[in-house]
């Protein structure tokens, strides 16, 4: 059986999308997080604001997204690993297993804190956001380090091409 060189087309338009989607709710967290908090001081009663509704809709889009993208990647697979010490393959996989679990985490704990209007789930929600952030920040670094670095060609596996 032939293996791919690169991801799916359908596979890399939900990668980029997704990492969008992220980055955008966490530019807009900050007016989440205050209408949140006049939310539970007024117990529920009051009106979200445009900016806060935004965050709700993108984040519980990333959730069905990343259903379509696990089925993909279950069905469609990945490309064959690059060529790396068996140690750094594991770390790969460790790494791309744990960004899945905080991209459901994330939104879902949001979701929690929010219909229960209960601020110690929003803190979790914080402190999970942060760490996605952080390891997202980490893997795309280490993308361009095997592409530009170790000169392996990564990147253009997430890139469209034939
Ligand atoms: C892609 C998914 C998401 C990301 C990246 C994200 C990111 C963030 C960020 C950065 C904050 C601000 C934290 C701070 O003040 O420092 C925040 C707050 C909040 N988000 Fe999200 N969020 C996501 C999905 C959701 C969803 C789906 C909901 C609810 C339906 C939600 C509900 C909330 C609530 C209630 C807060 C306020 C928490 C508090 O202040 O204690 N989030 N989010
Ligand atoms: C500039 C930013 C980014 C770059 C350059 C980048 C690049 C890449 C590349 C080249 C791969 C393929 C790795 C391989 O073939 O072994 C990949 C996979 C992956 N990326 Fe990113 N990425 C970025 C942002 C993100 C963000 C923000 C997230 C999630 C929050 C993310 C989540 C993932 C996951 C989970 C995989 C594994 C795919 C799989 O095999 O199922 N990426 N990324």
């Amino acid at each position: 059986m032939p293996t791919k060189t690169r991801y799916d087309l359908s596979q890399i338009v939900l990668h980029w999308l997704i990492a969008i989607l992220i980055g955008a709710n966490y530019l807009l967290g900050d007016a989440m997080s205050d209408a949140f908090k006049a939310l539970v001081r007024s117990g529920g009663s009051g009106a979200l604001d445009g900016a806060a509704n935004a965050h709700r809709l993108i984040g519980v889009s990333v959730v069905v997204l990343l259903f379509v993208r696990v089925a993909l990647r279950l069905f469609k697979k990945a490309p064959a690993e690059v060529t790396a010490p068996r140690l750094m393959q594991l770390a790969a996989k460790a790494g791309h297993l744990a960004l899945y679990v905080l991209m459901f985490a994330v939104p879902i704990s949001g979701f929690l804190a929010f219909n229960g209007l209960n601020r110690d789930l929003g803190e979790v929600h914080e402190v999970l956001t942060n760490l996605l952030m952080l390891l997202a920040f980490g893997h795309a670094l280490l993308a361009f380090y095997h592409h530009y670095v170790m000169k392996d060609g990564l990147l253009v596996r997430m890139i469209p091409g034939k």
